[in-house]
C-alpha cells in the first residue's frame, strides 16, 4: 500500500515527513474523530454524507469543525489528485490538538487536521463469490459507538479475535442483540426480509448501510429495521457485512458453522449487483 503525499495542518508533504507532537490529544487520549471516503475513478462517493457524519462526530465530542465543507472538499480532491490510483480510500481525521496532558479540554488548543489517501482495496473476487468467515463476540465497547472516534481499541480487540480465529470480522452482540462488526455494519436476511439493527448510539451510522437500505427500498426488497436477537442472527439464511471499503460482503460461516447453505445467498447476490450498478451510475454522472 502506498501513501505518497499526505496533508497535515496546512501543508502537503510525503508521508515519511509528517510529524505530530507527542502531546497531541489524539496520541495521548484518542481524542479525535475521523472519516474514510471511498473514491471511484477519482470521484469521492457520497462525500456530502461523509462530511455530515464528520460534523456529527465533532459535535459528539464537542470540537468545532476546523474547516468548512468547501474546504474539506477541496483538500480531499487535492489529496486524491496528488496520489496514485483511480480508486482510492481517503482517510481524514481531526484531533483536539496539542496541549499539556490533562483530561479536561484545553482552552486554546488548535485542532490537528490530517488527511491521507491509499489505493482502494475492495474485497477480492474470491471473497465476493464465496463469502467470508466471521466469529461472534460480546460488544465490549463504550456507549457512543455512533461517534466515529479514533479511539478504536475496542474495535481493534474485536478484530484481532476474528483474525486469531482465521475470520474476517467479529459480529458483535450487546445484551443479546446484534450491534455491528468491528469495522462494518451487519445485515441479516430471514425469510426473504432484510433485517437491519436501528441506527442509535450502539452502532456507527454507516454510509454504506444507508445506501443498502435505499437500494432495498427502491427495488422492493422487504426491510425491517429493528433490534435483532442473537438467536435470529445465528439462524439467519444470510448475513452481510457492509462498509465503504468492503462494500457488501456475504458472511458464509459464523463461529465455524455455515450460514444458510454456506454460500452467498440470493438476496446478497441481488444487493451486490444493485450496489455495483448504483456505484457505476453515480460515478458516470459525476464524470
Ligand atoms: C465500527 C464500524 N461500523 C460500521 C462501519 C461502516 O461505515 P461506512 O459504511 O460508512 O464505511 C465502519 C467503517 O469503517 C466501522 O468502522
Amino acid at each position: 500500500m502506498t501513501t505518497d503525499i499526505v496533508y497535515l495542518n496546512g501543508e502537503f508533504m510525503p508521508l515519511a515527513e509528517a510529524r505530530v507532537p507527542v502531546l497531541d490529544r489524539g496520541f495521548i487520549f484518542g481524542d479525535g474523530v475521523y472519516e474514510v471516503v471511498p473514491v471511484y475513478s477519482r470521484n469521492p462517493f457520497r462525500l456530502g454524507e461523509h462530511l455530515q457524519r464528520l460534523q456529527r462526530s465533532l459535535d459528539g465530542i464537542r470540537l468545532a469543525n476546523p474547516l468548512r465543507d468547501e474546504e474539506w472538499t477541496k483538500l480531499i480532491l487535492e489529496i486524491v489528485a496528488r496520489n496514485s490510483g483511480e480508486d482510492q480510500a481517503v482517510y481524514f481525521q481531526v484531533t483536539r490538538g496539542v496541549a499539556p496532558r490533562a483530561h479536561e479540554f484545553p482552552s486554546a488548543a488548535k485542532p490537528t487536521v490530517f488527511l491521507m489517501s491509499n489505493v482502494m482495496k475492495t474485497p477480492p473476487r474470491e471473497q465476493v463469490d464465496n463469502g467470508v468467515p466471521c466469529i461472534t463476540s460480546n460488544d465490549f465497547r463504550w456507549l457512543k459507538c455512533d461517534i466515529k472516534s479514533v479511539s478504536l481499541l475496542g474495535n481493534c480487540l474485536a478484530k484481532q479475535l476474528a483474525v486469531d480465529a482465521g475470520a474476517v470480522e467479529a459480529v458483535m452482540f450487546r445484551d443479546g442483540y446484534l450491534t455491528e462488526a468491528s469495522a462494518s455494519n451487519v445485515f441479516v436476511v430471514r425469510n426473504g426480509v432484510l433485517l437491519a439493527p436501528p441506527k442509535n448510539h450502539l452502532i456507527l451510522p454507516g454510509i454504506t448501510y444507508d445506501v443498502v437500505l435505499e437500494l432495498a427500498h427502491a427495488n422492493r426488497i422487504p426491510v425491517e429495521t429493528r433490534e435483532i436477537p442473537e438467536q435470529e442472527v445465528k439462524t439467519a439464511q444470510e448475513i452481510w457485512v457492509t462498509s465503504s471499503t468492503k462494500e457488501v460482503l456475504a458472511v458464509t460461516s459464523l463461529d465455524g458453522r455455515p450460514v444458510g447453505d454456506g454460500k452467498p445467498g440470493p438476496v446478497f447476490r441481488r444487493m451486490h449487483a444493485l450496489y455495483q450498478e448504483f456505484k457505476q451510475t453515480v460515478m458516470r454522472r459525476a464524470a
